[in-house]
């Protein structure tokens, strides 16, 4: 057997924030041409290990070493010329500018001028092509679905010749398809005999890819291991410290009256959704990435113009022209891309839930009630169990996935009648996973519909009552959880896909 060559050792690395040891004396190697995944539960310390093997944050103590050299002074310049790239988990883009110009940003042979612009749409025409990419390099980052945002991350951090590649959390918003490009873009950069650090909560995935993978929990290193010489349920046990029982906790519970009649509804690519949702129900709304889903619950949180079609709640007909009369009515929505609505990163974790709360920690003057706001914020972190030092702690300094927990949190501490989630589970692990479902089951206990949008199938099927599957803006199926299957749903889900390419 061939010695595996280490392109990169860390060793005994720690890092602290104020309140926070992020990482306590962890070590990881990785070998070249290789995929090793790492892996933990939200805020273990993976990102901000990625971090500072890109040179973004400073270690506290430890070594480094890349390609056998000891490095001490690293920035993102200097990790940029070792040929470290990294894919982040919140997408960094800039959304006024186009996808060439962003691809290239901060690279400093790039001028922004009319001649440079033609040059650069070509070469970043070239890299997408490279890559298979179906983009227009002058597109606005702004027109894009979060999907092709992600797509645009991966092709700037392949443009350039990177023998490190970061991926952290990169398939998290990506279609089925693209996540095959993904892999056989991942499969040619391995037999050039790049090394790839692999982030990712979808564990499914490390059978099409990892070669190694390693644990961390609270910041600590727990093992490595060759991927084929263990399995999921032992990775799980190593990440969460104790055995995880119940992945889909199903309550079961007789539904009650009609909350919610939605007929005929039409707004943008949405076409003539008609549905009913009942006190103590939960719907799944299944289908592929762009079906139309996202747009269906936008429309009925009043943040998509309504073109026609009927939304009824407890009897009355609502107009729905704004969030804000949507909230008003009982209707809230936890968005799909957290970091443009669901959450205000500068605003600090209790702000966050405080915000949408508006109405019921003010006076009628406005001035917010600090205690009233300070009890919300308490109650939502202990139930969701939100990592953070203190509720003072802005919200961008949280790990993902406990990012995504706020966005949740902030519409469950209102009385609503109807509660919508979009991807509520991206990005989150097993364990929060799990306690996102209990929450989705304390409402449905509550008598609260709940809806929500969901790419990963296990989940769909594992927590609904009802699965609504949609394709090309219609619903074209309608399943109870008891009938439905895999097969069942993606056969709803494919139904118009021919027609509607004709
Ligand atoms: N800039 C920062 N300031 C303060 N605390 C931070 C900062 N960055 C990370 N942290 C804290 O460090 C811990 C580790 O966070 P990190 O983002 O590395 O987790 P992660 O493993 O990537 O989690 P996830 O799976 O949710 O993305 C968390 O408790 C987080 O809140
Ligand atoms: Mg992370």
């Amino acid at each position: 057997m061939a010695i595996e060559e280490n392109i990169l050792n860390i060793e005994g690395v720690s890092k602290s924030f104020p309140g926070v040891k992020a990482l306590d004396r962890v070590s990881f190697n990785l070998r070249k041409g290789e995929v090793h995944a790492l892996l933990g539960e939200n805020g273990a310390g993976k990102s901000t290990l990625m971090k500072i093997i890109g040179g973004i944050y400073t270690k506290d103590e430890g070594s480094y070493e890349a390609f056998g050299e000891r490095i001490d002074d690293l920035n993102p310049r200097r990790a940029e010329e070792l040929g470290i790239a990294i894919i982040h988990q919140e997408l960094n883009l800039c959304e006024h500018l186009t996808v060439a110009e962003n691809i290239f940003l901060g690279r400093e042979e790039v001028r922004f001028g009319m001649i440079a612009q033609r040059e650069l749409n070509g070469r970043a025409d070239e890299i997408l092509r490279q890559l298979k990419i179906d983009l227009d390099p002058t597109t606005l980052i702004e027109d894009l679905p979060v999907s092709k945002k992600q797509m645009v991350e991966i092709a700037k951090a392949l443009s350039v010749d990177a023998k490190i590649l970061i991926m952290d959390e990169p398939t998290s918003a990506l279609t089925d398809r693209e996540i095959e490009d993904l892999f056989r873009i991942i499969g040619d950069l391995k037999s050039r005999g790049c090394g790839i650090i692999y982030i990712s909560h979808r564990l499914e995935e490390l059978e099409h890819i990892a070669d190694r993978i390693s644990i961390f929990r609270d910041g600590r290193y727990i093992i490595t291991k060759d991927y084929r010489d263990t399995h999921l349920d032992e990775i799980i046990s190593y990440m969460v410290g104790r055995e995880i029982k119940e992945k889909f906790p199903r309550l079961e519970r007789e539904r009650g009256a009609r909350i919610l009649e939605v007929r005929n509804l039409n707004s943008g690519m949405v076409r003539n959704a008609s549905f009913d949702l009942y006190e103590g129900e939960i719907i799944g709304f299944a289908g592929l990435m762009g079906a139309g889903r996202t747009e269906l619950v936008r429309a009925l949180f009043g943040a998509e113009h309504i073109d026609s079609g009927e939304i009824v709640l407890d009897g009355r007909e609502l107009s729905i022209r704004s969030p804000r009369n949507a909230i008003q009515n009982g209707i809230v929505l936890g968005p799909e891309d957290r970091k443009l609505e669901g959450l205000c990163g500068k605003l600090s974790v209790r702000e966050n839930i405080g915000l949408a709360n508006l109405d019921r920690i003010s006076n009628t003057l406005g001035v917010v009630n600090r205690k009233k706001e300070r009890k919300l914020a308490e109650g939502a972190i202990g139930d969701l169990k939100i990592k953070t030092p203190s509720m003072d702690q802005l919200a961008f300094n949280l790990s993902g996935g406990n990012q995504q927990k706020i966005v949740v949190a902030k519409w469950l501490v209102r009385n609503a009648r109807v509660v919508i989630f979009d991807e509520p589970t991206r990005g989150i692990d097993v364990a929060a996973k799990v306690s996102i479902y209990k929450i989705m089951n304390q409402l449905k206990e509550a008598g609260i519909g709940v809806i929500f949008v969901s790419s990963e199938m296990p989940e769909v099927l594992g927590m609904s009552d009802r699965i609504l599957v949609m394709c090309n803006g219609r619903i074209t199926g309608d399943l109870p959880a008891e009938e439905a299957t895999g097969d069942k749903v993606l056969y709803y889900a494919t139904r118009y896909e021919e027609e509607g390419k004709i």
